[in-house]
């Protein structure tokens, strides 16, 4: 069984806490903690019986850690996975798996260099209510897709996240914070992608947190705030995405796939849950389907335990380097896309993941 440390006791720290010890409890062993802010990790350590470390080398380099759970803010996730890959340890990261793509590319050579394996968030794509989208489509329930949709727009997150500065800095905006979940959704159902283009702006250039903690202070935005993209996939499907924290409130759906034969209404890809809808070309109405029975609720912890289990049995791990590469390139060639004027080719190739 593999032995997990945890590098980032923030705000995401407490599900992943309690459902590491919990329900995925008898399947991966959390042995420790660490941050830069150590009385966070004595906390967590006290809380749930686990050992504290003053940095994420001496804790990587520990006998009791075999993988380390690298939730650190993006800025942080390079230099984090890398110390750990560099102590011989295996590593799944928070989103996105890097924020540029030459430090995930060194990223992943040193770790096969050093023989481990390396994973990546968002692990919601296992839930149960995209697992239902992906048998309805893999079943042909609404025959080959031809386009999909997906909106991620919010008013963004300096109302209510204690710490928001980094939303706005490099390696931040609404692609690279909630893009992933639409992306790694998307090529989950459809596959790869092999071609962008996009169109990307600062609706404002500064922004004022609204949170409790630093009421009234503003944050110099750096990067993108409303990014629109359109994604050509290898199988043929136009794909459209939108993200955005410049958008008070909207109509539209999360993410819809458009096939010969139907629609499929994709549900929140943040969340593990539904609903699902198809409506397919001779319904009068949407029916919501019922949901596969496994992973249902917030199961954050199921992509690293799904990693755990693999490296025991050998085989491929489901929220994998590769995903998360692609999803990574994606998201730079649309920005790319839109300060060029031209498209991006994808030049990461990615397969789909194994069904759950
Ligand atoms: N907050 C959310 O709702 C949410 C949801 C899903 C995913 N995430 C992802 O989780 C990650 C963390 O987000 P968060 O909101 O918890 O951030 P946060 O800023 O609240 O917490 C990050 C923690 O990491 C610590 N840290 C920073 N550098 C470190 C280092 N070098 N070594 C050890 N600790 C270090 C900080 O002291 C802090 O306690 C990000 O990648 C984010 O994209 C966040």
């Amino acid at each position: 069984m593999q032995r997990i440390g945890i590098a980032g006791i923030g705000n995401i720290s407490g599900i992943y806490l309690e459902n590491l010890s919990g329900m995925f409890g008898k399947r991966v062993k959390l042995t420790a903690v660490t941050d830069v802010l150590l009385d966070r990790a004595e906390k967590a350590a006290a809380n749930y019986g686990l050992k504290p470390f003053e940095s994420v080398e001496e804790m990587a380099n520990s006998a009791d850690v075999d993988m380390v759970l690298n939730i650190t803010p993006p800025r942080n996730h390079f230099e984090t996975a890398l110390a750990v890959v560099k102590a011989g340890k295996h590593v799944y990261n928070e989103k996105p798996l890097c924020t540029k793509r030459e430090d995930a590319v060194e990223l992943l050579k040193t770790a096969a260099e050093k023989g481990v394996r390396v994973g990546g968030a968002p692990d919601t794509f296992l839930g149960a209510g995209i697992q239902t989208c992906r048998k309805l489509l893999d079943d042909g329930w609404i025959g080959t897709p031809v386009a999909s949709t997906a909106v991620m727009m919010s008013r963004g997150p300096e109302h209510w996240h204690p710490s928001p500065e980094f939303f706005y800095k490099d390696g931040g905006g609404p692609m690279f914070d909630m893009g992933p979940y639409y992306l790694t959704a998307m090529v989950n159902l459809l596959g790869a992608v092999s071609k962008v283009s996009g169109s990307a702006k600062i609706s404002t250039p500064t922004r004022t947190i609204t949170n409790k903690h630093q009421y009234g202070e503003k944050i110099n935005v750096e990067v993108p705030t409303h990014i629109a993209g359109v994604l050509d996939f290898t199988c043929g499907a136009v794909g459209t995405i939108v993200t955005s924290f410049d958008v008070y409130s909207h109509t539209l759906p999360f993410i819809e796939i458009y096939g010969t034969e139907g629609t499929l209404r994709v549900p929140d890809p943040n969340t593990f849950g539904g609903p699902v809808f198809v409506r397919r070309f001779h319904d009068e109405e949407w029916y919501k389907i019922p949901l596969l029975k496994s992973y249902p609720d917030n199961s954050r912890g199921l992509g690293i335990t799904d990693m755990a289990e693999a490296i025991d049995a050998n085989r491929p791990h489901r929220a994998s380097a590769e995903l998360a590469f692609h999803v990574l390139d994606i998201m730079h060639g649309i920005h790319d896309a839109s300060a060029s004027g031209r498209y991006y080719k994808v030049k990461s190739k990615c397969k789909r993941p194994a069904a759950l």
